[in-house]
């Protein structure tokens, strides 16, 4: 089968460990199921993979991918949970939390096999390549916003780095819960767009806000750390999924302890949080920002895409 893959680890350069070509296809396991990859989507995750975070020789080569909609062997369609061995499903009950492309092969490949019960049913109001986009970035943002951060209608949130995946997914997500979002972006077309998809402010990074925010999802890292401290009001919340531009900034203690700041990790989401978001988005009409689609085999150029930080939204990948 056709699939993109980690041949090697090039932490400079990661597409030049970027291989596309032919692969085994999955075998049977028991309690496993292999689906049929209708869409897939890129996240940073992969150019990590390629760069060799979270991915030693020995596991090599590695498909890449985290996230993916199919078709399951008994022909329904799916949506991927790409969190592996977090409850035990499918794996050894002691097996340590895994993302697919990390111990298993990801999704970016025209099969993926995962455990039978990191399967949801797609909603039929979502196609394929709007569902591809949301159990990595959008799981993730969603579990951010409303399960750490516990954020309600008419509440704020500061969004940092507004073109990313997301960033992009906090933004349709906050707002049509009907929270009040404030985006940073680097670029003036990325903040316009941030304004278009219901962000009610946008400012360049690092600017001071109008005023302080219930909460902040940071994604971005060291180049925006000390603003997020700065933005947030006394007693908020700070959820961190990411560290894009580097994780050793000053940690801002004294803000932290002074202001009493909640400061919370957060790696995807549970299947429960998958399947919310899911319904969240088949009863509201809320769609995820796509900012391209690419096939498989040009896989290449979505991820250059994304290496450069030219995108807003997700790129998706079909088979
Ligand atoms: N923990 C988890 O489960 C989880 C899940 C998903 C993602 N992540 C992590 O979260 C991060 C974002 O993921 P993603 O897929 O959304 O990535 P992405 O689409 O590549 O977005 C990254 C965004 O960060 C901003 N950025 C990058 N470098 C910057 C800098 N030096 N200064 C200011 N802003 C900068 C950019 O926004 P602007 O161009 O608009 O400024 C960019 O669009 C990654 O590190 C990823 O590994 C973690």
């Amino acid at each position: 089968m056709l699939a993109a893959y980690a041949a090697r680890v090039s932490p400079d350069t990661p597409l030049d460990a970027l291989e596309v070509g032919e692969r085994p296809e999955p075998e049977e396991r028991e309690h496993w199921s292999t689906v049929e990859v209708r869409a897939a989507s890129l996240n940073h995750h992969d150019l990590w993979s390629l760069r060799g975070v979270g991915l030693r020789s020995e596991q090599l080569p590695m498909i890449l991918g985290t996230d993916a909609a199919g078709v399951a062997p008994d022909g329904t369609e799916v949506v991927v949970h790409g969190v592996v061995g977090a409850d035990g499903h499918g794996v050894g009950p002691r097996e340590p939390r895994t993302l697919l492309s990390e111990r298993y092969p990801g999704t970016l490949a025209q099969l993926v096999s995962v455990p039978t019960a990191n399967l949801l049913p797609k909603p039929p109001e979502l196609t394929y390549t709007e569902a591809a986009c949301l159990p990595t970035a959008y799981l993730t943002a969603y579990r951010m916003l409303f399960s750490v951060a516990a954020l309600r209608p008419g509440q704020s949130v500061l969004v940092q780095g507004a073109g990313g995946g997301v960033a992009t997914a906090a933004v349709v997500l906050g707002a049509a819960a009907g929270l009040e979002v404030t985006v940073t972006s680097r670029s003036g077309a990325k903040r316009e767009r941030a304004l278009s998809l219901g962000a009610a402010h946008a400012v360049e990074t690092g600017a001071r806000l109008p005023a302080r925010v219930d909460a902040v999802v940071e994604s971005v890292g060291q180049a925006t750390w000390a603003h997020s401290v700065r933005s947030v009001k006394p007693g908020g919340t700070i959820a961190v999924c990411g560290a894009t531009s580097g994780d050793a900034p000053p940690a801002e203690l004294t803000r932290i302890f002074f202001q009493e700041i909640a400061v919370r990790g957060v790696t995807m989401g549970t299947r429960e949080d998958l399947a919310a978001l899911l319904a969240f988005c088949a009863r509201t009409g809320v769609r995820p920002v796509i900012d391209s689609e690419v096939p498989l085999a040009r896989v290449r150029d979505g991820l250059a895409r994304l290496e450069a930080g030219a995108q807003t939204g997700k790129i998706v990948v079909v088979p």
